[in-house]
């Protein structure tokens, strides 16, 4: 027989149910989850979809556009996808270091077929899912085997995702002076000062060529003393080559800092994208390698690079390392690519050139050579965040508040309506 509580508790309990239902509800698992700040690319994007303006430019995405202002996807890879759609192939997994065919062609992209080490037998080499996932592959790598101090320096500005990759790989992000405001060019001094200064054995991030944001690079004179600074410092290069070709217009010129650097006798680890130079955006087409001293340590650093990669994604995807491959492999394609490759990078450098030129034309008082010594996709043009809102709210150009601009966004037809603006916000 029930008691008169035990039939109180019988008859509360639907309600003490929803009660803690509701209570769950109110207090979710993810409610201490806080809100995080948007990307601040894709805010640009957000704000530029949102403007009506028929005339309005967007230049904060770092993706190549035509001369039209449309995606451009390269007839090398129209075609190597036709070669490979031919072939059948079947859609088995790669191994977890990748597509070997891509990988081998990518690291003589890279070293050059003069390369010591390649010769050797001595880099060891994974895709990666782009140049980001080569980035955190390597830092991974890093913060499990470097034997020195887990800080690795990166320039100021750099590339916006730099500090987050090698942070969540769990290193320390300190910076190097890199970009003289005042010049808008190199810091040389300082960047040589913050090297020399910097704990023996550090490591420090190089962007290979066409340096995000500011596209100011080292002359191969610069680049020398820039060897000579991290090898007398005991430091280790990591080097980031998103725009191999990309910036010049020619691979091996691209190359220079990474072969110099080989050549001296650093063994550096390397960060590859075929992102812009292939167009191959979407696809994620990346690869990793480190320069080791010799095939058996090579063999050992392999083994442990798979080991990292196997919990993470298993194995790379295929079909972007197929094109890349197919492309770098078949000599008669590798040809036509190089040579667009070339057409891409001119046409960025000819829209630089226009743009200087208008602005000068419509009379502007400030000096415009750094948008013509300026190499790769971005220009730093030195305007404030200031007049960068200006340039959207009042002009409907849409770039990064730290005075980026994306020059493959600019095209025969807008450059005088950007120059205009340019030239009116900066008085
Ligand atoms: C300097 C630099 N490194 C790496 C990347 C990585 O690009 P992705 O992951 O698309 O290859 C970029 C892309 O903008 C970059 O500018």
């Amino acid at each position: 027989m029930l008691t008169r509580t035990a039939l109180q508790r019988a008859a509360a309990a639907p309600l003490r149910k929803a009660c803690t239902q509701q209570s769950i509800r109110a207090a979710s698992v993810w409610s201490q989850v806080p809100q995080g700040p948007p990307d601040a690319i894709l805010g640009i994007t957000e704000a530029f979809k949102k403007d009506s303006a028929s005339n309005k430019i967007n230049l904060g995405v770092g993706a190549y556009r035509d001369d039209k202002g449309k995606p451009y996807v390269l007839p090398s890879v129209k075609q190597a996808e036709q070669k490979i759609l031919s072939q059948n192939l079947d859609k088995e997994y790669a191994g977890i270091t990748g597509v070997p065919d891509f990988t081998k062609a990518a690291a003589l992209l890279a070293y050059g077929p003069d390369s010591k080490p390649l010769k050797e037998g001595r880099v060891a080499i994974t895709q990666t899912i782009s140049g980001t996932g080569a980035l955190r592959i390597g830092g991974a790598f890093l913060q499990r085997f470097y034997p020195g101090s887990k800080t690795i320096y990166i320039p100021t500005p750099s590339w916006a995702n730099h500090k987050a990759v090698f942070s969540d790989s769990g290193l320390e992000v300190k910076q190097y002076r890199y970009y003289n405001k005042d010049t808008i060019g190199l810091d040389f001094d300082g960047m040589v000062e913050d090297i020399k200064n910097m704990p023996s054995g550090s490591m420090v991030l190089l962007h290979a060529c066409a340096h995000n944001p500011t596209g100011v690079d080292p002359t191969h004179e610069q680049w020398r003393a820039i060897s000579d600074a991290v090898q007398s410092g005991g430091h280790y290069p990591f080097f980031d080559m998103a725009y191999q070709g990309f910036a010049s217009g020619d691979t091996d010129y691209d190359a220079y800092a990474v072969r110099y650097f080989v050549e001296q006798g650093h063994t550096p680890c390397l960060s590859q994208s075929f992102a812009k130079n292939m167009g191959l955006y979407g696809e994620r087409v990346g690869a990793f390698s480190i320069v080791t001293a010799s095939p058996e340590e090579k063999a050992r650093v392999d083994s442990q690079i798979k080991i990292l990669v196997r919990p993470l994604y298993s194995n790379p995807p295929v079909h972007g390392a197929r094109i890349a491959s197919t492309i770098l492999n078949d000599p008669s394609l590798n040809k036509q690519w190089l040579g667009e490759v070339k057409g891409m990078a001119d046409r960025i450098i000819q829209m630089r050139a226009l743009l200087k030129e208008n602005l000068e034309k419509l009379g502007s008082k400030h000096q415009w050579n750094h948008i013509t010594d300026q190499i790769g996709m971005f220009a730093y043009t030195g305007l404030t965040a200031e007049q960068m809102s200006k340039l959207a709210e009042e002009h409907s150009v849409y770039a990064t508040k730290d005075g980026r601009i994306s020059v493959a966004g600019i095209t025969t037809d807008n450059v005088g309506r950007l120059a205009e603006a340019i030239y009116k916000v900066t008085g």
